[in-house]
């Protein structure tokens, strides 16, 4: 612990395609926080190539961690842990930042704790409200996961709802390539639907009757898909931003339904948002309207919090830091790693 009794934890993320660190004190509270995107040279290949992910963390993780450290005015030695995401994500990349921070926790004799990649995203909302504390229901949608939950107490989740089978920010994606968009499609589709009808045309909104809250987005895909191919078949010209405003409005019809129903059904006052879909605008927006009509409150983190970064990771490890969970050098990268 430093001299003013604040703990100090370095965290590193490298699960996907951002080399991330961060010094956060007391879970709360940011000192540095900087990405290194890998966005630039993904595009040209239309979506992550996992080899050249774990390439770039390679190249990159040592400055990336160096320049953490040294924005947050800390060393090595100063800071009480290191924290490090080890899964879920693609396991080439997450072993960069597995193996890296085994290294600096044992060349500078520090704890390390390990994180679990879809709790940092809820808690970024411990960086952003920092009076919120558990439990609370929360909504998880990501490139990888689309899961409600209820976050018990620190490190504690119950899920209540899932998706059956591509999670939200998947369909983004998919739907982004089909319509020329590329890589990364979530914001892409997001400003091109700027341009676009969200009424154009009625794409499904998935639903499956024996359990109302889980999610599936994959017959949402393949509506678009066939909606392509019956108009280039058929001559019809297409609106790529009207796919794209039609496609956003079903999946943010879809999420802010589960959502608050989810509140509804357990009798939550509060529904708190994370990950990448999440610093979509027009979600945020529609879930904010749909909250305060129910007399529910909305936490999400500011957008640059909601996309991957080491910031949350620095947060969750704080909560597993005090309940004394520590990890060993045989740590190793879990791809498949649940909440
Ligand atoms: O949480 P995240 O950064 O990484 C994972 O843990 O998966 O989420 C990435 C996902 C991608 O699928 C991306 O397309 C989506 O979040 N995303 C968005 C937006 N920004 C990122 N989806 C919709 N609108 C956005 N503005
Ligand atoms: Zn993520």
């Amino acid at each position: 612990m430093t001299q003013n009794g604040s703990i100090k934890i370095l965290a590193i993320e490298s699960s996907c395609d951002e080399t991330a660190a961060a010094v956060v004190s007391d879970g709360r509270k940011i000192l540095s926080n900087v990405i290194n995107s890998q966005i630039s040279l993904h595009t040209r290949y239309g979506g992550v190539v996992p080899e050249l992910a774990s390439r770039k963390h390679i190249e990159n993780i040592n400055y990336v961690v160096k320049e953490a450290l040294e924005s947050a005015g800390e060393t090595l030695g100063s800071v009480d842990a290191i924290a490090v995401t080890n899964g879920p994500g693609l396991v080439g990349a997450l072993l960069i930042g597995v193996s890296f921070a085994k290294a600096l926790a044992f060349a500078a004799d520090k704890p390390l704790v390990a994180v679990n990649h879809i709790e940092g995203h809820v808690c970024a909302n411990f960086l952003e409200y920092p009076d919120l504390e558990p439990p609370f229901l929360c909504l998880i949608v990501s490139g990888g996961h689309t899961h409600l939950a209820v976050m018990k107490d620190y490190g504690v989740f119950e899920i209540i709802g899932k998706t059956r089978d591509d999670a939200a920010g998947e369909a983004f994606d998919k739907v982004a390539r089909a319509i020329g968009l590329g890589y990364p499609g979530g914001p892409k589709i997001e400003k091109e639907a700027q341009k676009g009808n969200p009424k154009a045309i009625d794409f499904p909104r998935g639903k499956i009757d024996e359990a109302p809250l889980d999610f599936s987005f994959s017959g949402l895909k393949s509506a678009v898909l066939n909606y392509i191919n019956h108009c280039k078949m058929s001559g019809i010209k297409i609106s790529t931003c009207d796919i794209a405003a039609s496609f956003q409005q079903a999946v943010t019809d879809v999420l802010v339904e589960r959502a608050v129903e989810a509140a509804l059904r357990l009798g939550e006052k509060r529904i708190v948002m994370a990950g990448g879909v999440a610093s979509n605008g027009y979600i945020r927006n529609s879930l904010e309207k749909a909250c305060s009509e129910n007399g529910i409150a909305l936490c999400v983190p500011r957008p640059a919090l909601c996309t991957d970064n080491a910031a949350m990771i620095g947060s969750a490890a704080y909560y597993r830091f005090l309940k004394g969970e520590r990890a060993d050098l045989s740590l190793n990268a879990v791809p498949g790693l649940s909440l």
